[in-house]
């Protein structure tokens, strides 16, 4: 909407480009102020004159023009010209576009590849909360991709290789038995690589003993890899819980381990390119120049390295899917990381280099009430939503004890709280855990949102559903609240855009968040009982749209709306 009104104002001001206008037009935080506003200011430091003036005289030739523009007024107010829409045509438009296909998202993404590379847990390690945040910032921006038409391909890049894993097998066969991992699970064999690290300190041979087993997987030694390979079956129970818990699912499965036997290909191509020096016995690529670290390729031994298995993924990517655009979320930590993977592709001289983005999320702390944990203060994420869903059972059984579903309406709130939770902030932002701030049913949570789509659901119930084609007067939805709650709904478009444009699924979830508050206003203050048949229908058909993108937006964090709750 803005970028139309945008584009024919340029018509009418001459001296000004569509960008300038765009970077200017505002919208007021104060509704009363317009609907969109132009400030001055900089165009009277350009023209050296007094942006009143300059609003002033804006403002004139605006006003003359306003049929044209869509707007209904137009007003000068000090360095500002501000612009008030003509409400009538701005619903009836904005609800066409909305009720067309998709919601009236544009399909921009079409034709291109996205390839998202999150989660990616570590296997024989616990799922903390660390990689909540990266399955659940991941999950939400394959939606919000998927939703704006890209095809997205969803890759968990198992943490399935490396030296811990010699460790691993030699502490297997001292302390512990097929029965006690069985029984133990990730649990099992935590406690007995916690055990080796001990051990070591004392015994420094066990690091030469593993040492031996890591090198027998990289020889494919078959006992070695049986074991490496019931390990990490055992790790994917674990894992596949949690994100069946969450709902939420990946393309494919393809770690580290893939890429194991494709390093000495890319030394060599490295080296054909100038790329390889020796460093201490090992192989890297110098990035001095770059202010960086050396980017090791292979070790001394010959073996491969986190920073090599990346890029040999990214090369098989590329290949694989001709991705537009290669997606990685972890934490902030690996930034270098990241950095140097794709400092070494360019310096391969592949173009694409450019379309390698890392997306980096802040810490979860754990302030306030104290959160169950299995061991010390790794705080496991299958605990964190299994409380969250025990909770939320409680909230039911005290505020709706005769609600039909009860227990899968307490998982999808629930989860719902904690995801959203998370997504909420920007995602640069550490989280601060607290149980009573993601449960709560007011304020900016997922309860809150789910309450608001329930609440839809159930006015809709009462006044009967209308199709999406019915003959309505829109002049019906101009008052003040009303108006502002259609100006939020039609909102959606553009928050589904910002957020794929800055990664920030916090977009949509502050969208929904305004959007819910907007509704609320609505229902207390504009009732359909008592309204006239005309006013009924056009409301009936605007609380059926709400619902419609409140369950929509939610979708794209992650979420499930119940009918009730
Ligand atoms: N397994 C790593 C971890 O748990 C994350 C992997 C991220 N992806 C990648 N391609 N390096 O920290």
């Amino acid at each position: 909407m803005r970028e139309v009104l945008c584009k024919k104002m340029v018509e009418v001001l001459e001296g000004l480009t569509c960008e300038q206008l765009q970077a200017l037009v505002e919208v007021p935080a104060d509704e009363k102020l317009g609907d969109y506003a132009l400030p001055c200011f900089t165009l009277a430091k350009v023209q050296r004159k007094n942006p009143a003036l300059i609003a002033a005289e804006l403002a004139e030739k605006l006003e003359a023009a306003k049929e044209a523009l869509g707007l209904a007024r137009v007003q000068s107010v000090g360095g500002y010209c501000n612009l008030f829409v003509d409400r009538k045509g701005y619903v009836e438009s904005g609800m066409n576009k909305m009720l067309q296909e998709n919601l009236g998202v544009e399909q921009i993404g079409k034709g291109k590849t996205i390839c998202m590379d999150y989660s990616s847990p570590n296997i024989a390690k616990n799922f903390h909360v660390g990689h909540l945040r990266t399955t659940v910032i991941g999950n939400s921006l394959y939606k919000i991709h998927e939703k704006l038409g890209y095809e997205v391909v969803r890759i968990n890049y198992l943490g399935d290789w490396g030296t811990q894993f010699g460790k691993l097998i030699t502490a297997y066969k001292k302390w512990s038995s097929k029965e006690a991992v069985e029984k133990g699970g990730i649990e099992e064999l935590l406690r007995i690589y916690v055990k080796f690290t001990e051990e070591a300190e004392k015994a420094p041979q066990l690091i030469e003993e593993a040492r031996a087993w890591f090198v027998k997987m990289e020889k494919n030694d078959e006992e070695a890899l049986e074991i490496w390979n019931w390990f990490k079956e055992i790790s994917m129970v674990e894992f596949e819980r949690v994100y069946k818990m969450l709902g939420m699912s990946f393309d494919c499965y393809s770690g580290e381990s893939h890429y194991r036997n494709k390093v000495s290909a890319l030394a060599k191509e490295l080296e054909g390119k100038g790329l390889l020096e020796e460093s201490q016995g090992a192989k890297v690529i110098d990035l001095g120049a770059y202010d960086m670290p050396p980017c090791l390729i292979m070790k001394s031994d010959g073996g491969s390295i986190y920073h090599s298995r990346d890029i040999a993924a990214l090369l098989d990517r590329k290949k694989k899917y001709d991705f537009s655009k290669c997606l990685y979320v972890t934490g902030m930590e690996q930034t270098l990381h990241f950095k140097q993977v794709f400092k070494a592709i360019e310096l391969m001289g592949y173009p694409w280099y450019e379309n390698l983005v890392h997306i980096p999320f802040g810490l979860v702390s754990l302030a306030g009430e104290k959160l169950s944990t299995r061991n010390g203060n790794i705080v496991y994420a299958e605990d964190i939503l299994k409380e969250a869903v025990e909770r939320a059972g409680a909230l039911i059984e005290e505020k709706n004890p005769t609600l039909q579903n009860k227990v899968e309406v307490a998982h999808m709130v629930g989860i719902g709280a904690v995801v959203f939770h998370d997504l909420y902030n920007q995602r640069i932002k550490n989280v601060d855990f607290s149980w009573e701030d993601v449960l709560s049913f007011e304020g900016t949570t997922g309860p809150y949102v789910q309450y608001t789509y329930a609440r839809a659901g159930s006015v809709l119930q009462k006044y009967g559903e209308v199709s999406g084609n019915a003959v309505v007067d829109y002049s019906v939805l101009t008052d003040d609240v009303t108006f502002s709650l259609v100006k939020t709904l039609l909102g959606y478009e553009n928050a589904v855009n910002n957020a794929a444009e800055k990664y920030e699924p916090s977009v949509v979830a502050r969208y929904l968040i305004a959007l819910a508050m907007a509704f609320n206003r609505f229902y207390h203050e504009c009732p359909i009982l008592k309204a006239s048949e005309k006013e009924r229908q056009a409301r009936v058909l605007l609380v059926k749209q709400v619902q419609k993108v409140l369950a929509d937006g939610c979708g794209l964090l992650g979420l499930e709306c119940p009918e009730e709750m």
